[in-house]
């Protein structure tokens, strides 16, 4: 049957329906417009970044109270506090008053002042101040706070829910909590973090993270010799995640130091693993490496990505020659991924076969997860 070419919110919805019904045998890929069209991108933007749990970053950002920092998701400003109590907060980060910004970048304050009027807001968004409103009848502090979002904490790693009615995040990750379990993530310092943007759709960074089929030949140097294509091994995945085992390479070096609780069979491979949308993760037996990303239009990710460790000190030179072995990948997969973003704006590209499952099954996984959430037979809410 001779492809049509889909270029409209509708055509690709029912393509997601579509897939549904496939076969895992018959898995391939998306029209290109999935990864270009604004307006499909507009509704990922309300059905999915505003509805479901988006990871913002790591605790270890915000150690002592006081800290915070800020970020945007999805046109919303966001202000991720640590309060007094040690508890940590997302905030919306528009005043009450006239709607200016009220914090910008990163740091540590004992209050938050918008400096437009200098109304100042407590770690937990209660209005403390507002200079000069004394004498405005019906002015009632309480009533001002900033909004607080739906947040938790799920292995070091600070979630937000924008419009508040998702299930909690933890009990939708049970299935990979025991497979987490004696890895101890939470033990893990944070040792390096950096943002970045690149010239590439969110899903497909999200996508190309989670397949090791590009190992051998996009990263011939630096990953393949350590977490070989042909060893990687799809996991079960679940509603909420996928997952696959890179086993590492016999040859290579063991990858210490190692929790005391981790089996040998653990100590040889990296789980990696998507929690949907777009927060990807791989926990090797000594480092974790993880990207919380958020769209930035159609064709553009931002991207807040870091390493933790058992390790302490970021200088340890084992720990700086790790974070120079993340830069080299990434690099490598970016120059791929905004290739890939320019060619997907083709009239000419029709859905292509993904590799096997242990490849590219959670590729498979993933466009599943979009076809439950935007698939012409689902109906959308407003
Ligand atoms: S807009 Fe923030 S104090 Fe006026
Ligand atoms: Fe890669």
């Amino acid at each position: 049957m001779a492809h049509t070419y889909v270029n409209s919110v509708d055509g690709l919805r029912r393509e997601l329906t579509h897939l549904k019904s496939l076969d895992k045998s018959q898995a391939r890929t998306m029209p290109s417009a999935f990864y270009t069209l604004e307006g499909f991108h507009e509704l990922e933007k309300d059905q999915i970044f505003r509805r479901q749990w988006v990871c913002l970053g790591h605790v270890g950002e915000i150690p002592e109270s006081g800290d915070y920092f800020t970020t945007e998701l999805v046109g919303e400003q966001l202000i991720v506090a640590r309060d007094k109590a040690a508890r940590i907060h997302v905030l919306s980060n528009v005043c009450r008053h006239r709607g200016n910004i009220v914090v910008e970048g990163r740091g540590n304050r004992r209050s938050f002042t918008c400096q437009y009027h200098a109304w100042t807001y407590d770690h937990d968004g209660v209005l403390k101040t507002a200079p000069l409103m004394k004498t405005v009848k019906g002015f009632d502090a309480k009533n001002c706070a900033l909004p607080r979002l739906k947040s938790e904490i799920w292995n070091n790693f600070i979630f937000v829910n924008l419009d508040g009615n998702a299930e909690p995040l933890a009990p939708q990750m049970a299935g990979l909590e025991d497979v987490l379990r004696n890895y101890h993530h939470e033990e893990r310092n944070l040792l390096f973090t950096d943002e970045a943007i690149w010239g590439t759709n969110w899903k497909n960074l999200t996508e190309n993270f989670m397949e090791g089929y590009h190992l051998f030949a996009t990263h011939p140097q630096t990953l393949q010799p350590m977490t070989p294509t042909q060893l990687c091994r799809k996991l079960p995945g679940a509603a909420a995640w996928t997952a696959y085992r890179a086993y590492y390479h016999p040859d290579f070096p063991p990858r210490g130091p190692f929790h005391m609780d981790m089996t040998e069979a653990e100590k040889n491979n990296s789980v990696l693993f998507n929690v949907f949308p777009s927060f990807v993760i791989s926990v090797a037996a000594n480092y974790t490496l993880y990207l919380c990303l958020r769209p930035a239009g159609a064709e553009r990710v931002a991207i807040r990505w870091g390493i933790a460790g058992l390790k302490e000190d970021p200088e340890d030179p084992e720990v700086a020659a790790f974070i120079e072995l993340c830069k080299s990948f990434n690099g490598e997969d970016r120059e791929k991924l905004e290739t890939l973003q320019m060619a997907q704006n083709t009239r000419y590209y029709q859905p292509g076969p993904l590799g096997p499952e242990d490849l590219e099954g959670t590729i498979w996984d993933f466009l599943n997860y979009m076809a439950k959430n935007l698939g012409s037979d689902v109906e959308l809410t407003t």
